[in-house]
């Protein structure tokens, strides 16, 4: 029997190329969910020769005919969603009746982008996408969040706003007096309320109801395992649950629904962002790879930084995840690269570590250990088959699958839709 749910996730720091890959694989699927983060994430999509960078919306809204649901886990900027539906539609996707959003989502107001501005800039910044996604968590976790049902209600809202502002009100004077917070917060808020109504729903109740009727459910993660609050390299991390394990929470979905998990890789590592990058490389290779692979954040613009693939990081991501296959992503971009290094291991001291340490002072004192290949040369965009790359290139995708031990599905070889090799259409299903 083939899956009914299928988590894609990444299992790096972010940007590993879930957006190509949900909307590959959104095709099959009636539904689209994204369960937690927000406009922090910045998916990008390729297809038919045009590009479009997706912050909120499931990936799936680009295909006619899917419905894409922005869950409760999701914390969401009604101005930036306001944003996404505006340009969707000025592109031509039409976005009423099949995209909605969860009445228990949290709304990220001003004043959530602001504290995380001000953090940024404070000295205790980790180099945030600055989007309030932190804040507005704190504020969830706090019982002091403003969710999208009480946003919806003027009288409600008036009172949450005015209470928040209050408990804020030491660390936001600092920046401007309150009364203009307030302002800023009720300026647009009668057209942002009307603009959001019509896509709010109960959308664990109409999951519940597609999954009854059969429908196929595909889930699309923000970042990566190594930003996950838990499992990510804390304190460098976002505030939500990015692992598969955050779906039945973030989209209200049972956990017996729960079937396959494909976990996201490139072929190589980036991160945005401050904190541990063990494989890192700064010098000419570290460069190359920044430059062929255009490796600068969608949602920020900021280079990312870049390093050699890591298999004591991914190790320990997709066991979290429990990944029932991969996905390999920019094989194309390591074209020409040689030698090609993997980490196996890292040392520290005399030991040889296989996990990834949770101490936020010894993972700088890790060494990599790296294994070497020769590389491969060669236009690999135009591949539609396994067999039809390199051999240094399928020598390089199987080595990791046996030493990751779970099957690598798919290996994408480009920005566009059609630049994919699917090795199990089965297990994705194609
Ligand atoms: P996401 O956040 O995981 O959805 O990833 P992003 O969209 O932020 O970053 C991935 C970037 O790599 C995007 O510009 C994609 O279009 C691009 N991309 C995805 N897969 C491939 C691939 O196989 N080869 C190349 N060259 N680019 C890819
Ligand atoms: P997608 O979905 C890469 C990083 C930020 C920062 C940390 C916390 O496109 O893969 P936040 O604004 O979430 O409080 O920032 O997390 N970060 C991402 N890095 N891809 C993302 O999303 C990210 N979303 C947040 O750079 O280090
Ligand atoms: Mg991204």
């Amino acid at each position: 029997m083939s899956s009914k749910t299928l988590s894609v996730v990444g299992v790096q720091w972010g940007d590993e190329g879930k957006g190509k890959i949900v909307h590959l694989l959104s095709r099959k699927a009636g539904w689209i969910v994204r369960y937690q983060g927000g406009n922090n994430a910045g998916h990008t999509v390729v297809f038919g020769g045009k590009k479009y960078a997706l912050h909120l919306a499931p990936s799936g809204i680009l295909v006619p005919g899917k419905r894409a649901v922005i869950g409760n886990g999701v914390v969401v900027d009604p101005k930036a969603l306001r944003e996404e539906v505006r340009m969707l539609v000025r592109r031509g996707v039409s976005v009423k009746g099949r995209l909605f959003v969860s009445e228990l989502a949290h709304v990220i107001l001003p004043y959530h982008i602001l504290l995380d501005t001000l953090r940024e800039e404070g000295g205790r910044g980790i180099g945030t996408t600055r989007r309030g996604i932190g804040p507005c968590y704190e504020d969830k976790v706090a019982r002091l969040g403003i969710r999208v049902v009480d946003f919806l209600e003027p009288a409600t809202f008036r009172k949450l706003v005015d209470k928040n502002l209050k408990v804020r009100e030491a660390e936001l004077s600092r920046a401007r007096p309150i009364k203009k917070i307030r302002e800023e917060v009720f300026r647009d808020y009668e057209t942002l309320r009307r603009f959001l109504k019509p896509y709010v729903a109960d959308t664990a109740g109409m999951l519940a109801a597609a999954l009854e009727r059969g429908e196929k459910v595909l889930f699309e993660g923000g970042q990566g395992a190594m930003l996950d609050l838990d499992f990510g390299t804390y304190p460098f991390v976002t505030s939500s649950n990015t692992i598969a394990g955050g779906v039945a929470a973030g989209a209200g979905v049972g956990v017996r629904h729960l079937d396959g998990v494909l976990g996201i890789t490139k072929a190589y590592t980036t991160r945005v962002g401050r904190g541990p990058f063990p494989t890192e490389q700064f010098g000419t290779v570290g460069d190359y790879i920044r430059t062929e692979g255009r490796e600068y954040g969608t949602t920020t613009g900021r280079p990312r930084r870049v390093g050699w693939l890591d298999l004591v990081q991914l190790r320990s991501a997709l066991q979290v995840s429990g990944a029932t296959q991969i996905a390999i992503t920019k094989l194309d971009t390591l074209s020409r690269v040689h030698p090609l290094k993997v980490c196996t291991a890292y040392k520290l001291g005399r030991q040889k570590l296989t996990r990834y340490p949770a101490s936020r002072s010894l993972i700088y004192d890790a060494e990599p250990l790296y294994e070497s290949f020769p590389g491969f040369s060669g236009d690999l965009s135009q591949c539609r088959k396994f067999s039809e790359l390199p051999k240094g290139a399928r020598d390089y995708v199987l080595w990791i699958e046996k030493r990751l031990g779970v099957p690598v599905s798919i290996v994408s070889v480009g920005q566009s839709r059609e630049q994919t090799i699917v090795r199990d259409p089965r297990a994705v299903w194609m």
